[in-house]
């Protein structure tokens, strides 16, 4: 993809990932949008980076979806990349009274059906735009699960074979489908600490930006590289290491 001149909606675009994204679509000439719950989060990107727009919205409630896109497409009219990246992450034992399924079930509203549901609302829209794509941000996950965070890993999977479909789908419409898949990166995921060991973010941002420009339309990097292309054993063999068994 062209990361220049686009008008980019990027949801979660307030830290980690996200932020790291929005940095590099803006370096390279495009007007970025980000949105997020936490409007202080919103305040500091945007002292950091004074080109950002921001906008406060819960992805994970259907009336703020909607109206975000309303109100993107009305004051963004070129809006022609959704970057599908907020998303939670929980760490729970099935066994062990996990919690009420109101608080649980927000997982799977914020990362599957949050970004399912944004696509959707802006096909229409991102269809009559130049160069239009929707970035889905996985996981390696995705692709061999962490048990001890089960939604979590599960939703990945998810929005993985919905990305499949998607571009699928997509195809005669001009829109890319691309989906960029982490490994563990060093953000706040899951509560401050929990990802320490994880890869650095702007390497890592680099990295899968560099490879979206050169036109690749799934990037991993270090271990979720070899994750998405590796063999049922190769991941049978993940999952024992990942989940130390
Ligand atoms: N870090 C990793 O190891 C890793 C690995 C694989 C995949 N990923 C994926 O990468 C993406 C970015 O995560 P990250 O690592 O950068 O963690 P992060 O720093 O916690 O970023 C997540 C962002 O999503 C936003 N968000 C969460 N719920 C939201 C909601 N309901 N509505 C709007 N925004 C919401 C958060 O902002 P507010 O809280 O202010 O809303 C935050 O800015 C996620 O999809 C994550 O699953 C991360």
């Amino acid at each position: 993809m062209n990361l220049s001149n686009n008008t980019v909606l990027l949801t979660g675009g307030a830290s980690g990932i996200g932020l790291a994204l929005a940095a590099r679509f803006l370096q390279a000439g495009s007007q970025v949008i980000i949105c997020g719950r936490r409007a202080d989060k919103l305040a500091e990107a945007q002292q950091l980076y004074p080109a950002l727009i921001t906008r406060e919205c819960d992805v994970a409630n259907v009336a703020e979806r909607v109206e975000l896109v309303r109100w993107a497409t009305a004051n963004y009219p070129r809006l022609n990349v959704l970057v599908n990246n907020a998303g939670i992450q929980n760490r729970i034992q099935l066994a062990d009274s996990p919690g009420d399924w109101e608080t649980l079930r927000q997982e799977i509203t914020i990362n599957v059906e949050a970004p399912i549901h944004l696509a959707m609302l802006l096909i229409p829209h991102l269809r009559e735009q130049p160069q239009a794509a929707i970035i889905n941000v996985t996981s390696g996950l995705s692709f061999a699960p962490a048990a001890f965070a089960p939604i979590y890993s599960a939703t990945k999977a998810a929005l993985h074979s919905f990305t499949l479909s998607l571009r699928h789908q997509l195809q005669p419409t001009g829109i890319s489908v691309l989906e960029i898949v982490p490994p563990a990166v060093n953000t706040d995921l899951g509560g401050p600490g929990l990802h320490t060991f994880g890869a650095p973010v702007n390497e890592f941002a680099d990295s899968v930006m560099a490879r979206l420009a050169a036109g690749e339309h799934e990037v991993g990097f270090g271990t979720s590289e070899q994750a998405r292309l590796a063999s049922r054993a190769e991941l049978d063999e993940r999952f024992r290491l990942i989940n130390n068994r």
